[in-house]
């Protein structure tokens, strides 16, 4: 027996550092998958076999899914993990690679993959691999579609918006590098002038709230996007690298923003990119040579 399962990837539309601090986030579960597969060994050995992250998070996600079953296999397995996110890269890796993981734990000890447990679990794990993170990661892979989402203290609030694809379906990504910082680094960042950034991640809970309710009523505002980013910058979160990305894409009159931790010191991760006449990007992006690619927002979740 085989048992199979895989999760979405993730992009942040808006909120993003914010959200750890109570204000809502915009996210999407996006068309880039970790596949994995669990195969029940004859001995008791545990193999991990992984294309990106080492294999330490997937020990951790069944260390992690043990302990909230309470329970052990008596037998060994072997776990494979293929996944096509770009790893570091603000698009859920880690997320993603432990909710697919869990599920095919689950499954192995014939335990009911509730989402709603599920999460819990890849929340764990998610802040023994970033620290204090919001929990929008995981419960954007877990759940799937584009979500408003908000901590409340070990909670999380959240709702799939419905219909938002014509307004939602028109960014490009475009890789500003690796950041050599961790998620769990750029968090700390800000957390050690939370008093100075205060008022900063305050704006951006308010361009966010207003991008969500733009994005139920099926408007789109890409000055939002220049605003968040902007906030973004003022933060600290954004190399520069990404910084004269960003500056070419706007005096073409485009919009751009980072999506998800960042970095300063080199890479930015992913960025989502916007232009009424979206070839305009991909030509400047060829002449630069910058590496970009489109994905599908809103797809399903862990399953
Ligand atoms: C990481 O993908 C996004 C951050 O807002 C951290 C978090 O929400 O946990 C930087």
């Amino acid at each position: 027996m085989v048992y199979k399962s895989q999760a979405p990837g993730k992009l942040i539309i808006a909120g993003e550092h914010a959200v750890v601090y109570g204000y809502p986030a915009l996210a999407a579960a996006v068309s880039l998958r970790s596949l994995v597969q669990l195969r029940p060994r004859k001995d008791r050995k545990q193999i991990f076999k992984s294309n990106i992250h080492d294999t330490k998070l997937l020990k951790l996600t069944v260390d992690t899914t043990f302990q909230f079953l309470k329970k052990t296999p008596t037998s060994g397995f072997s776990l494979v993990v293929k996944s096509d996110i770009p790893e570091g890269s603000g698009m859920g890796s880690s997320a993603s690679i432990a909710a697919a993981s869990t599920l095919t734990l689950l499954q192995f000890l014939k335990t009911k993959p509730d989402k709603e447990f599920l999460n819990k679990i890849v929340y764990e794990i998610e802040k023994e691999v970033h620290g204090t993170p919001s929990g929008l990661d995981n419960t954007t892979v877990v759940y799937g579609g584009v979500l408003a989402f908000k901590k409340k203290g070990e909670n999380f609030r959240f709702n799939q918006l419905k219909s938002t694809s014509a307004v939602l379906a028109k960014f490009i990504l475009v890789q500003s590098g690796k950041p050599r910082e961790s998620t769990a680094d750029m968090i700390t960042n800000v957390a050690l002038n939370v008093s100075e950034n205060f008022h900063i991640l305050k704006e951006i809970g308010r361009i966010t709230s207003l991008f969500i309710q733009n994005t139920k009523r099926g408007v789109f505002e890409p000055e939002l996007i220049r605003e968040n980013q902007r906030l973004l910058e003022k933060l600290g979160v954004v190399g520069e690298r990404a910084k004269s990305i960003v500056h070419s894409i706007e005096e073409i009159g485009g919009v751009a923003k980072v999506c998800g931790a960042g970095g300063i010191k080199k890479g930015s991760g992913i960025l989502l990119t916007y232009h009424p006449q979206i070839e305009k990007i991909k030509t400047l992006a060829q002449k630069n040579k910058w590496n970009y690619f489109s994905v599908k927002l809103g797809v399903k979740g862990a399953q």
